[in-house]
């Protein structure tokens, strides 16, 4: 593979960001892009990786494929695996980790794969040099991930390292608070201008705020970040310094300084308190103002504007507090926020319901594990509206 020419990569996503991700990719550059199911191929040189992963908001991490070889059991595995000459990627003084993602009825557990996997690495060089690379699960020189779709076994090199959710803005102290990736697409699927006002009244931690923030300004989502995969690299492109300084100073000097109106709020004091310190770390604080307050008493600006939450969805809570707590959102966005296109997202279906409005589109995402759905209620301003919603309220609808 020569380095200066365009070569494959496959950046991964979650469950229904596919689309999202790949309008970024080609808004950034990108040739061949191809949505595959949670993840995008497309083809770019070096240069464009290091921009990749310092700029896609909604990618978890970029992969570059190296060799795609038949499995049909262990054996197979490790011979396939041994196939490749590993001295083109790795010194005996490297370190290495394996991550393995498994669809495949041949195998059980991924994890044995990469064990595997590891053991047919270091016996080739065992047999070669009498010395092997030794395993760095946390910080290796390569992180390899291997991908074995029914009897087929992808090889491919992580450039991004840690996950590019890291974002590393946070405090890692907070409570169970959204993938940076998920609330960064769904801002991106609710199709904000960047410049109307943009609320959260249920903020938690804050991430749906800073993510607001950083694409208002043009922030790249890996501004924060101390170190991708990819600086580690020697004898597989071979990390460029100079190269990633002018990708790095092109992207930051795209960055704006529109004031904006991005408004979060909370009901717990607690919690509000650290979303404010979450968005300092983030230096964002000059265009994110947190209310400590109930989203019911929240002050809202006249005018237009987009509301994106993630409201509890009640695991812990009393089914009828939670439904209780859904007919209050509706009510408020009813009373208080005409003019503005309210996006909710949960995984609670039956609670839904209870929120009283028709929503004007449903998209399917996850969560984690959770299944959801991201709903969008228009609360239209205006009198001729009112007189028309008013009309279906009375057949049992709210909007
Ligand atoms: C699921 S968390 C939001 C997590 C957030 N998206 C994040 O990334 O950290 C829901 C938040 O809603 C807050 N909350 C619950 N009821 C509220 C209400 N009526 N008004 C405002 N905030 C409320 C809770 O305190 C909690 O922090």
């Amino acid at each position: 593979m020569k380095e200066e020419t365009d070569f494959k990569m496959i950046a991964k996503t979650i469950f229904g960001l596919e689309e999202v991700l790949s309008t970024e990719l080609q808004r950034l550059g990108a040739r061949n892009v191809e949505v595959l199911n949670r993840a995008v191929s497309f083809t770019g040189d070096k240069g464009f990786m290091y921009k990749a992963n310092l700029c896609l908001r909604t990618a978890l991490r970029i992969l570059v494929p190296i060799e795609t070889f038949k499995v049909s059991d262990e054996k197979s595995l490790y011979e396939g695996i041994q196939s490749i000459n590993w001295e083109n990627y790795l010194d005996v003084t490297d370190t290495l980790a394996i991550d393995t993602v498994l669809s495949s009825d041949l195998f059980t557990h991924s994890q044995y794969l990469s064990q595997k996997a590891k053991d047919a690495i270091v016996d080739q060089f065992r047999a070669k040099h009498g010395e092997r690379p030794s395993v760095d699960l946390d910080n290796p020189t390569l992180r390899i991930h291997l991908h074995v779709f029914a009897d087929t076994c992808t090889v491919a090199f992580d450039s991004s390292g840690e996950s590019l959710h890291k974002r590393g803005y946070r405090d890692k102290t907070n409570l169970a608070p959204l993938n940076e990736v998920l609330a960064a697409g769904m801002i991106l699927l609710s199709g904000w201008d960047k410049r109307s006002t943009f609320i959260d009244p249920m903020c938690g931690s804050g991430t749906l705020l800073i993510e607001a923030a950083m694409i208002a300004n043009n922030i790249p989502p890996g501004y924060y970040r101390e170190e991708y995969g990819f600086e580690k690299w020697k004898k597989f492109m071979a990390f460029d310094q100079e190269l990633f300084n002018m990708i790095f100073d092109s992207a930051i000097n795209k960055i704006t300084n529109h004031e904006q109106k991005i408004i979060g709020c909370d009901i717990s004091r607690n919690v509000a308190k650290k979303a404010k310190e979450n968005v300092k770390l983030a230096k964002v604080d000059d265009i994110v103002t947190i209310q400590t307050c109930a989203m019911q008493d929240m002050e809202v600006p006249a005018g237009r504007g987009v509301v994106v939450m993630n409201p509890p969805y009640g695991e812990r809570m009393v089914k009828d507090n939670i439904e209780e707590l859904y007919k209050s959102i509706g009510d408020t966005f009813k009373k208080n926020f005409s003019g503005f296109d309210c996006w909710v997202i949960s995984s609670n279906m039956e609670a839904f319901k209870h929120v009283g409005l028709r929503p004007s589109r449903k998209i399917a995402l996850f969560n984690g594990p959770l299944e959801c759905r991201f709903m969008k209620y228009e609360m239209y301003q205006g009198t001729k509206k009112t007189h028309k919603l008013e009309g279906r309220a009375e057949n049992g609808e709210r909007n």
